[in-house]
């Protein structure tokens, strides 16, 4: 317990470092003194509380203050306590018979997420799945069987030559999940996308007529409501018009952006979600929720259910003394499921919609001061100058050297560089971490988001300082 503990109080302490050790450059080297070599006998009690301490101390503390990497950050006392008592419980969610509690909680929060978003004339379908791409990948399975329910037992080769489609900021867990489904990655069409990295629905119209001229079948759209780098929310009512007008299966990826829905200052940037046939929503990235924790919500009842049951008579058998329609756990791919959901449930208690809702806000206010600070501070440039709908902002730092450069290929080549240069000292020195990548024409920029409640406006000229601190030589 002092081991977490202590570990908790560092993960807050901004006197403390987001990286408290030198980062191995290659696997587990510089490591000192800590070695995860198995052996045959078991070790005393003191080296498994020294293993906790140093798995602990060589990680990544992805809940400080300064840590803006990645979509899914913070550390929730609340949700912590979830964790624990969900692994105290040690249960699985594939029947009512052994998860009596945790399959009525799942189904409280699929009621609560198709109500929030407006789905409530429909009967709660879904199921909280290991992340937003297996979530994004029931989307296709389900969608595909809707259309071509035969696929379930005979397979590809039973169906026409079938195409979906996405935008090309859209996450790549969709295009992955063609390959996984055996559709193929060809078959995934990437619509084009303005300036600000929406979907242009023209451009979805258009790829839809020239795909159904090759003799394909287009059967699916996934729109983005929150894309990864940009934030972007795709323009889903116009999408929706065109989903109606050619009978395919609408699908909104909100893994990212799906929390706004808790803020009635930020919901209408989702407008038109309630006109999808499913959504991914991931809890574990917005509302801060312990990874992992991603639903995949349903508007048809049953067809979930349909399209993966297998009634395994080991398992499911239909002459229990409960009803049966409680063992949820055949709408899954998987046999054994981790309860994904209490640590959720428990949250929502303790804060309500308003605790979340609060959070969600000040996140966007958050990333309205950066936006604002990047414009008004030298040496820093904006990707695309639209104030932020999300919590995501893109940037270049401009080093001295490259401010006068007049532009072409080689100051390109040399911005290419500053962005992975400065990313490098960065973990060096351990300070905070932001990530970066390039995206379609643009050289590596950095990816700024919140998702942190620990961070403040303080952390954010932190992080721009360090940034010119350690990429002002380049
Ligand atoms: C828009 C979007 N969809 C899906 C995913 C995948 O979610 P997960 O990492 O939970 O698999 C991400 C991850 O960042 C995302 O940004």
């Amino acid at each position: 317990v002092d081991i977490f503990l202590s570990y908790i109080k560092k993960t807050y302490d901004r006197k403390s470092k987001v990286l408290d050790f030198h980062h191995p450059h290659q696997l587990l080297e510089g490591l000192e003194g800590f070695s995860l070599e198995l052996s045959d006998h078991p070790e005393p009690l003191e080296q498994i509380l020294v293993d906790c301490r140093d798995t602990l101390k060589y990680g990544v503390k992805t809940g400080h203050p300064r840590y803006f990497n990645q979509l899914s950050s913070g550390l929730d006392i609340i949700g912590l306590a979830g964790e624990w008592l969900t692994a105290t419980a040690n249960t699985n969610m594939f029947t009512y018979e052994i998860s009596p509690v945790f399959i009525v909680m799942e189904e409280i929060l699929l009621k609560k997420m198709h109500e929030i978003i407006g789905w409530a004339e429909t009967e709660a379908d879904g199921i909280f799945s290991p992340g937003g791409s297996i979530s994004n990948l029931y989307s296709v399975l389900v969608a595909r069987y809707k259309r071509f329910p035969e696929i379930k037992t005979k397979g590809m080769a039973a169906l026409p030559n079938i195409a979906l489609f996405v935008s090309e900021h859209s996450h790549y867990s969709i295009k992955k999940a063609a390959a996984v489904l055996g559709i193929g990655t060809d078959n995934v069409i990437a619509v084009k996308c303005d300036e600000r990295g929406k979907m242009i629905p023209s451009e979805l119209e258009g790829s839809i007529l020239k795909v159904k001229s090759q003799g394909k079948v287009p059967f699916y759209v996934s729109a983005t409501a929150g894309t990864t780098v940009y934030g972007a929310f795709d323009p889903l009512p116009s999408i929706a018009d065109i989903c109606e007008k050619y009978n395919l299966w609408m699908h909104v990826d909100a893994a990212w952006g799906s929390g706004l829905l808790l803020s009635r200052r930020h919901s209408h940037k989702l407008n038109g979600i309630e006109r999808a046939n499913s959504v991914t929503w991931n809890p574990h990235k917005l509302m801060g929720v312990p990874l992992q924790c991603s639903a995949f919500l349903i508007r048809e009842k049953g067809l979930l259910q349909a399209c993966n049951q297998l009634c395994a008579e080991y398992l499911f058998q239909p002459d229990k003394q409960y009803d049966t329609i409680y063992d949820t756990g055949d709408k899954a791919i998987q046999c054994g499921r981790h309860v994904d959901v209490f640590k959720l449930w428990l949250m929502w208690r303790a804060k309500g919609t308003r605790g979340f809702e609060m959070v969600i806000n000040e996140f966007l206010e958050l990333t309205e001061y950066l936006y604002k600070e990047l414009k008004a501070r030298e040496g820093f440039e904006l990707v695309f100058d639209a104030e932020p709908e999300l919590t995501n902002v893109c940037f270049w730092y401009i080093p001295p050297s490259l401010q006068h450069f007049p532009n072409g290929p080689e100051r390109r080549k040399r911005l290419h560089q500053v962005a992975p240069k400065i990313k490098a000292r960065m973990i060096e020195e351990g300070t905070t971490m932001v990530s970066y990548q390039p995206h379609g024409d643009h050289v590596n920029f950095f990816r700024m988001v919140f998702s942190n409640p620990a961070t403040k406006k303080s952390d954010v000229n932190f992080l721009l300082e360090e940034i010119e601190r350690l990429g002002k030589d380049l």
